[in-house]
């Protein structure tokens, strides 16, 4: 099939290179001529595990700014651009707009093609995107019988995501237009039975899962999204809120995690405690869904609790690490860490960066060392005043306390005995627990974990 993906981020790159991986003809479009001459040369604009390799292969697999350049041959598109927050917690919908009416202005008429969102939005959004493509359609006379519409929610994982985009558990195809559906399950086939051979570029799961399909109503697959983000942003901050509680009665929160984990209804996923969650989606949709809720004055406690207990945790560390400083100005503190998790390069919305701010306000020069997100981090955080470091042994320099901000295995093996001699006191505030179990690995630092 004829493939166009709109938007080559993290979602439209991945799913654009796996599509062409099994077979299909695709063109990845982006307003970010920078993006597309990069991938133009096959390399990976983000860093994703297996992608440089995947895009080496000789895929047919295209990269174009111009919508015009390749939509006509389209039997899929893709819309696959960023939903980011508004200041007041709603999704930004200014970019699955431009590229809705990209989409109408350049169809010709008559053209035969299913448009699918797999951008997240809320509710309604899908219908609103459908309506705006057909009057762009309609509009010079065209006819938009064929044209045919579904909601297809992403749920990779930064970090692992190719291996979601072709292990995952499941696809939820939103439509009730029957031709939409089938095109979605044909394109997807291969992934959905597991028939495609196995790539050798990621670590392939020992066993093949057993994908399910989800047909539903476009209404629900956009809330299927939001539900299951916030349901794991939830279950961390519960995490949380139960290891701000095992501190003061003394339990230990790894082993209270991994009991609650044994049982097969809880399962030990998004259990570790530490410093919340971050990044370019749990943040963003659950403000979009209380934003949803509040338009219906529907009120969301539990959603509304997660977030909360989720901002604590910056303060709880702020406040254990003045427990040892006393006060943050002129302190210098090393921060290992700028991505909001492990493996990803993306350090948009990371709970690190807000920490390095508050400590920063409250009179401290940061120090910030990352194994993936510095190149990042020195172009979108250039102007808060972070230093940036290439070498976590010069991040730590007379540092007065260092901070783990993001769990990188990377920092289990530096060389800690080394770094504790260039830091002026030796307070480590593990907020992420890496070094829990290993505390040995840094027996000369005055622990804490969170
Ligand atoms: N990142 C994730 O882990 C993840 C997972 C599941 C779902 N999602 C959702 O998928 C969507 C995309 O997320 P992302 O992380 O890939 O975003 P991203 O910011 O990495 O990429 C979006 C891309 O769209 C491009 N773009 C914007 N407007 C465009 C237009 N009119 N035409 C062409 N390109 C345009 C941008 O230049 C950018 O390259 C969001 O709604 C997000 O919530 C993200």
């Amino acid at each position: 099939m004829h493939v166009v993906t709109i938007g080559t981020g993290y979602v439209g790159i991945n799913t654009a290179a796996a599509l062409a991986y099994i077979g299909h003809s695709v063109w990845g479009v982006d307003v970010d001529a920078h993006k597309i001459e990069m991938l133009k040369s096959r390399k990976a604009p983000i860093s994703e595990a297996g992608l440089d390799a995947l895009l080496r292969l000789p895929l047919d697999l295209s990269f174009t700014t111009d919508l015009a350049e390749c939509i006509q041959s389209a039997d899929v598109i893709f819309i696959a651009v960023g939903t980011p927050s508004l200041p007041n917690g709603e999704a930004n919908l200014a970019y699955v707009m431009s590229a809705a009416e990209d989409i109408g202005r350049t169809l010709k008429p008559d053209h035969d093609v299913t448009v699918v969102v797999k951008s997240t939005v809320p509710v309604g959004v899908n219908e609103m995107l459908e309506r705006k493509i057909r009057m762009c359609v309609t509009a010079d006379g065209g006819n938009d019988a064929y044209l045919h519409f579904a909601s297809n929610p992403e749920f990779l994982r930064e970090g692992t995501a190719l291996l979601d985009t072709f292990y995952p558990d499941r696809f939820v195809i939103g439509t009730k237009d029957d031709i939409a559906y089938a095109m979605l399950y044909a394109l997807f086939e291969p992934i959905i039975r597991q028939t495609f051979e196995m790539p050798d570029f990621i670590d392939a799961p020992s066993k093949r899962p057993e994908t399910q399909c989800l047909r539903t109503d476009q209404i629900s697959a956009e809330m299927i999204k939001y539900a299951s983000n916030v349901f794991l942003a939830l279950k961390i901050s519960y995490a949380n809120e139960i290891a701000g509680l095992a501190e003061k009665l003394g339990g230990n929160m790894a082993d209270i995690s991994r009991g609650m984990g044994m049982d097969k209804r809880i399962a030990p996923y998004f259990l570790q405690s530490g410093l919340g969650w971050g990044g370019s989606c749990f943040p963003k949709d659950s403000l979009a869904l209380l934003s949803m809720a509040k338009d219906y004055d529907y009120e969301m406690p539990i959603v509304q609790a997660a977030v909360d207990v989720n901002e604590r945790q910056k303060t709880r560390l702020v406040h254990k690490v003045l427990e040892k400083l006393y006060t943050l100005a002129g302190k210098r503190i090393a921060l290992f860490g700028l991505t909001f998790k492990p493996k990803t390069d993306d350090v948009r919305n990371s709970p690190a960066v807000d920490i390095a701010c508050e400590l920063m306000r409250r009179g401290a020069v940061v120090v910030a060392h990352d194994p993936e997100g510095l190149a990042l981090a020195r172009v979108i955080y250039r102007d808060l005043g972070i230093v940036f470091c290439d070498d976590p042994e010069l991040a730590a320099q007379d540092a007065d306390a260092l901070i783990i901000a993001t769990e990188w295995p990377f920092y289990r093996s530096v060389d800690w005995a080394k770094i504790r001699t260039f830091m002026r006191t030796p307070f480590l505030f593990d907020a992420r627990n890496l070094l829990r179990d290993q505390k040995e690995l840094v027996s000369g630092f005055e622990y804490c974990g969170l």
